[in-house]
């Protein structure tokens, strides 16, 4: 049976949530392989919202096993509120709901590491979550982070975190000038998740890797996005994690060779939240249109979201990269109403030509978006889910981006909710 990645190609926020969610009804496991709780997934059920962070979008299907991996980074109170959120709103969730042990934790001074970098960062902040994500992977890297599996046990956990802390304490007091953290009271409240977390800690590889050889379906769901990710991203302006379809191997202990399926989730237009290189951006009331029409707001902090056009430079190298087999696109209704709309197709910088996604970083800041311009639509597309039924303009603007990229359109969404789809091919059928 097939086993798909949907991966984000923009800056995040494309959609993933809504799109997991629809192919989780055809799908047994369900798993994140990457990224915290910074991620925030909207899924809308009959008019109700859900937006997950840390758990896999897949938690709103009955019967679906949701798998937290090794490539995730957790902070684990915020790990347990959601999973408290969840079930007060009537979601099952037991024996559903498996968290690597080999998962890193985010600890209280990662964010106030995060918070204080930002600072030190000044005008050239990244414009973090503030979750205290790019520091839990400094400490994995770094090979001082504390795993899911010590909070087992506490000994090796407390010596851990106490070998650890005189480093943290050091940078702490003499470079941020910021509180120190003590041991006892990490200690013990991180000895109080454990015994809320215990019955979910498990080993998701053997999870994942035996549902895989009993041809069962599995949907890995990515966060951010492949212009966020940080070896193919706009460096650095970007998380610290690997968000593209790769990340899936790594991030759940699962071989190349499993994969059959990458499907690429591209919002109609694009956003970014936070720092960084955006050439597409609009900067008049157009993008003030956008922003309020598509509700562009952080999931997870509230931020505005940045808009501009949609970028075919950006796509085509996360196209490539990825190895995407067919594409989702989400947000079409929001384009609705426009007298035309605008597709970059190459950039220039400096009386150069570039058609491919430049990798230097001062490059990419300089280039200005060369753009095609296509007819827009007049009409509602809202809640369509035949194809024949969109607008000439709309289908013409579908057919333009699969040329553009060469890439078959499997799904085009048209609205929050889940049936607001028009589904142009399965994704679980065959292999
Ligand atoms: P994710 O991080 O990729 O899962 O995306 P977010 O949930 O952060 O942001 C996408 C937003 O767009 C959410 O509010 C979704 O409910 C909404 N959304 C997704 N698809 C559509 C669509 O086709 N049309 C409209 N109007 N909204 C959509
Ligand atoms: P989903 O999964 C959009 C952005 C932050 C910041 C940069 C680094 O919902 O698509 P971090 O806290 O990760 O160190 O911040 O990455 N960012 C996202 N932007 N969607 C997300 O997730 C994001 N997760 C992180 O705004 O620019
Ligand atoms: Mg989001």
């Amino acid at each position: 049976m097939p086993n798909v990645i949907v991966v984000g190609l923009q800056w995040g926020d494309e959609g993933k949530g809504k799109i997991v969610d629809v192919l989780s009804e055809k799908a047994d496991v369900v798993a994140r392989f990457q990224g915290g709780h910074n991620a925030g997934h909207t899924v809308v059920i009959n008019n109700e919202k859900f937006i997950l962070h840390l758990i896999p979008s897949g938690i709103l299907n009955p019967n679906k096993v949701c798998l937290i991996g090794n490539g995730v980074v957790v902070d684990p109170g915020a790990l347990i509120q959601e999973i408290k959120g969840l079930k007060e709103r009537g979601v099952a969730i037991k024996n559903n709901l498996f968290l690597s042990k080999n998962a890193h934790l985010i600890m209280p001074y990662h964010v106030a590491v995060d918070r204080e970098n930002e600072r030190l960062r000044g005008v050239k902040n990244i414009g973090t979550t503030g979750r205290g994500i790019g520091p839990a992977y400094c400490d994995k890297a770094g090979r001082s982070g504390i795993r899911v599996a010590d909070l087992l046990y506490p000994e090796i956990f407390r010596e851990k975190l106490d070998a650890h802390l005189f480093h943290v304490n050091f940078l702490l007091e003499h470079l941020y000038k910021a509180p120190r953290f003590h041991t006892e009271e990490i200690y013990r409240e991180y000895m109080v998740y454990a015994e809320a977390l215990a019955e979910y800690i498990a080993d998701t590889d053997i999870i994942v890797n035996s549902t895989i050889a009993a041809h069962g379906n599995v949907l890995f769901e990515g966060a951010q996005g492949t212009l966020l990710d940080i070896d193919h991203g706009t460096y650095p302006y970007v998380t610290s994690s690997n968000a593209i379809a790769g990340g899936a191997c790594t991030g759940l202990g699962v071989g190349p060779t499993k994969i059959s399926k990458v499907l690429g989730v591209v919002k109609a237009y694009t956003t970014r939240v936070g720092s960084g290189p955006f050439p597409t951006e609009i900067h008049d009331s157009l993008g003030e249109h956008l922003r309020e029409r598509g509700g562009e707001y952080g999931a997870t902090t509230g931020r505005a979201r940045r808009c501009g056009w949609l970028d075919i430079v950006v796509l085509r190298h996360s196209v490539r990269i990825n190895g995407v087999t067919g594409l989702a696109i989400t947000k079409l209704d929001i384009l609705d109403g426009l007298d035309s709309i605008k597709i970059c197709s190459s950039y220039t910088h400096k009386g150069s030509l570039y058609n491919e996604f430049p990798k230097e970083t001062q490059i990419f800041e300089g280039c200005e978006p060369v753009y095609e311009e296509v007819e827009g639509w007049k009409a509602d597309t809202s809640g369509i889910r035949d194809f024949k039924k969109l607008p000439e303009a709309a289908q013409s603007y579908i057919k333009k981006i699969e040329t553009m990229l060469g890439v078959d359109v499997h799904l085009i969404s048209t609205g929050q909710r889940r049936d607001e789809l028009i589904l142009l091919k399965e994704q679980f059928n065959g292999s």
